[in-house]
């Protein structure tokens, strides 16, 4: 299959969570079952700088409304996949986060930034690209490249079927009606069974609504977005189209996310040689400025600092937790106020308590590999890919029962396979339970070990989630 996947994010250029992490690696996972899998992404400064010499290979012209006409320049990431670059510099010269920003607000203009992402993988799936190449399938992901199952439904000349990968619901790209005619989307897709949400433009809905299939990506997200609880105000819409969407469990980069040969780590390590674990939290201990001490568990979260993570139920019981006594490492940005709450506590508790606001990729490797017991106690959680790095390195994960999380971590309970440790209802006292939970089992280091290799011994490679998806492909 001739598959392009059409994304915001592709680590590790820009990332700002896991889809940066799915579109990095998915695609390679892809080609090595033998698909011709390439990637159109924004030309942001991090790839222009890696690739200097991406050549120009196409520009699309008269894409309608207000678009501009953007160059189309071809690299090839390390692992052989082909990138598109969307070169359009002043949408995409821009310093820091892809969608905020120097004052941590959207940029303005983001619905023609990401509706040109969208419109242009369209023209590539269209009679009108100028390429010799045309994919079967455009892949979409999240709301950011929910407008090219529109484009393709509403324009003529369509050649290729559309996916639209969910990563998360609650990121919907709503803009008002003047943007319709900005974007060149005729008339017509001002409605319920088109673009339309309650009277606004809605990215994510345009994709739900128009896709030839939907996955998200864990088996349970794709149920629990059925329900009016959890739907964000999709669920009708999803469960209309139930026949067509699925549920497909991400994996990781098992080649970026591995103790035994992480470059980020002073020690690495195996479940054979698990003993060299302490060795990086000791290390880290010493870096973050935490009380060196062995016989402390060290709790760690790396993270966005939201709503949807639930770490201000974590802060609730922190106090309790540091009195067990235990440590926490926090690293993770976001929410002005979550972020201060978190400076606090370090500040109140300075050699139990260490916070890092930011975002720094070999720090959270370090704390993977240093932690003992890592915590997610996610309100929602689509898939979750922090659960299966503390997996693989030997962290047993504490999480709530909800998406992703629900999919890959097993309760303690279940002697022969349990990896972790997880609780039902989203609330300080069932964070505190669990957490004591795992903190008493850590004192116990038979079970600790077994709960250890059980995560580590888990196959979480993206073969599997590549083989679904050519499958889904195939059936479009
Ligand atoms: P989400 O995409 O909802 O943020 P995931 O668990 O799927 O959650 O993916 C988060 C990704 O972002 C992981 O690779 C994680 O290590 C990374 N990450 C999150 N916050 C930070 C941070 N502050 N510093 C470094 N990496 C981070
Ligand atoms: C989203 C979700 C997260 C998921 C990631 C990659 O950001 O919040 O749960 O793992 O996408 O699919």
């Amino acid at each position: 299959m001739k598959v392009l996947f059409a994304t915001s994010e592709i680590a590790p250029w820009v990332k700002t969570g896991g889809l940066g992490d799915v579109a990095g690696a998915l695609p390679g996972a892809l080609r090595a079952l033998g698909h011709d899998v390439r990637v159109l992404v924004p030309a942001y400064p991090a790839l222009l700088e890696s690739f200097p010499d991406a050549e120009e290979i196409a520009r699309p012209h008269w894409l309608g409304g207000l678009l501009p006409t953007p160059g189309l320049r071809e690299a090839v990431a390390p692992d052989g996949t082909p990138l598109l670059l969307l070169d359009y510099p002043p949408y995409f010269k821009r310093p820091g986060s892809p969608y905020l920003g120097p004052e941590g607000r959207d940029w303005l203009d983001n619905h023609l930034r990401f509706g040109l992402l969208a419109r242009v993988a369209a023209w590539l799936g269209s009679e009108a690209s100028t390429l010799a190449w045309t994919p079967d399938i455009i892949h979409c992901h999240d709301w950011q490249t929910g407008l090219a199952p529109a484009y393709l439904h509403y324009l003529p000349g369509q050649l290729a079927k559309s996916l639209f990968t969910v990563h998360n619901l609650a990121f919907q790209g709503l803009f008002d009606h003047a943007s319709l005619f900005e974007l060149g989307l005729p008339d017509a897709s001002w409605h319920i069974n088109g673009v339309e949400f309650y009277g606004y433009l809605s990215f994510l809905k345009a994709g739900l609504q128009l896709a030839d299939a939907i996955t998200t990506v864990s088996p349970t997200y794709s149920k629990e977005i059925q329900t009016d609880a959890e739907g964000m105000g999709m669920a009708g819409l999803l469960r209309h189209r139930a026949a067509d969407l699925s549920g497909i469990l991400n994996g990781i980069d098992t080649q970026v996310w591995n103790p035994a040969t992480d470059p980020s780590l002073l020690h690495n390590y195996s479940a054979r040689h698990l003993e060299h674990k302490a060795l990086n939290k000791a290390d880290l201990q010493r870096q973050l400025g935490l009380e060196q001490r062995p016989d402390l568990p060290l709790l760690a979260v790396v993270s966005r600092l939201t709503e949807q993570k639930g770490l201000d139920l974590l802060l609730d019981v922190a106090p309790q937790v540091l009195a067990m006594p235990a440590q926490i490492a926090v690293l993770g940005s976001g929410a002005a106020r979550m972020e201060q709450a978190w400076r606090a506590m370090a500040h109140q508790y300075p050699t139990q308590c260490a916070v890092t606001i930011g975002f720094d990729e070999a720090l959270a490797h370090r704390i993977e590999a240093a932690a003992d017991i890592f915590v997610m106690p996610s309100r929602f959680e689509p898939c979750g890919l922090n659960q299966m790095y503390s997996l693989r390195y030997g962290t047993p994960p504490v999480v709530r029962a909800t998406g992703g999380l629900a999919d890959t971590v097993i309760d303690a309970a279940d002697e022969k396979h349990g990896s972790g440790f997880v609780f039902g209802p989203a609330t300080a006292e069932a964070l505190l339970q669990a957490l004591q939970r795992a903190t008493s089992a850590w004192q116990d280091p038979k079970l600790w070990r077994r709960l250890q290799k059980h995560g580590m011994a888990r196959d979480s490679s993206w073969e599997a989630a590549a083989r679904h998806y050519a499958e889904l492909y195939q059936s479009l």
